[in-house]
């Protein structure tokens, strides 16, 4: 696991950019597993500012997004379908038919439909390179606590946690869903690569259990320490409860002082 502090959510968004730009370049066929949420906003940002600069070309990759809220039709404003859309794939060039985002709208056969989901992943090829964001009780997606660490795509009941930090994006009084499709931890694990990003004092907590915890399904993040290839991308105040703290500014410090050339 490589832990990359960064001094803050522009710093994380542009090296996290500066990653998938890297794999994109490096294999033009890439497979991205995609996250919505705040968090990779920034990255979104700086992926279409080097699109649209010529240095970065997507139309020969193919994305997974993570998650899709139950019950919010494509064109919800809410829904991940919209925000992907919106921000990010209005904005590159990637293939329509090589997107694939959880369908929210299917009103029955969803366990057909979930499998259906992880049977396109595999025909893909496999997920080469995952982002994801954190919740603050530690889920990835919305692989919720208690979630399995071996489990696969399938509907998800949301937390009460969960709901309530996802009432901001949502106009007052509205209805917020409350179950979502998901791919599960086992789905996550699979991926060849996993880069994580977590940014301000809200995610502290959750990202001290994901990287120094013990492993278990209280905190679905924690399961990461089982892969081969996970970066954590992360702000001053997200990394604030890690004991390591120090030894990762250190780092930073270090990266700072000597060029890559200086430490070759
Ligand atoms: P956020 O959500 O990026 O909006 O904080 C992250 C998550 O809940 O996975």
């Amino acid at each position: 696991m490589l832990v990359i502090l960064k001094e803050n959510a522009q710093e994380v968004g542009k090296e996290a950019a500066r990653m998938v730009a890297s794999a994109v370049r490096a294999n033009p066929k890439i497979v991205l597993g995609l996250a919505t949420g705040s968090t990779p906003l920034g990255m979104y940002e700086e992926l279409a500012v080097l699109h649209r600069a010529g240095s970065l070309d997507f139309s020969k990759a193919a994305s997974f997004n993570l998650d899709e809220y139950l019950g919010l039709a494509h064109d919800h404003p809410q829904s991940f379908h919209y925000f992907m859309h919106s921000n990010f794939f209005s904005h590159v060039n990637f293939s329509p038919d090589k997107i694939h985002i959880p369908d929210g709208s299917i009103r029955s056969n969803y366990s057909e439909y979930c499998d259906g989901y992880e049977r396109s992943i595999k025909s893909a090829g496999g997920i080469d390179l995952q982002i994801l964001g954190i919740g603050r009780n530690g889920h990835i997606g919305f692989n919720e606590p208690n979630s399995s660490l071996a489990s696969r795509t399938r509907l998800k009941e949301l937390t009460r946690e969960t709901m309530e930090d996802n009432r901001r994006f949502f106009p007052p009084g509205a209805e917020i869903p409350e179950c979502a499709i998901t791919m599960g931890i086992g789905t996550i694990l699979d991926a060849r690569r996993v880069l994580i990003l977590a940014t301000g004092k809200s995610k502290a907590a959750a990202v001290a259990k994901a990287i120094e915890g013990p492993i278990s399904a209280a905190v679905s993040a924690s399961a990461l320490q089982l892969h081969p290839e996970v970066t954590f991308i992360i702000d001053e105040d997200a990394a604030y409860a890690l004991t390591q703290r120090e030894y990762y500014q250190r780092v930073l410090e270090l990266t700072k002082k000597y060029t890559p050339e200086k430490l070759a």
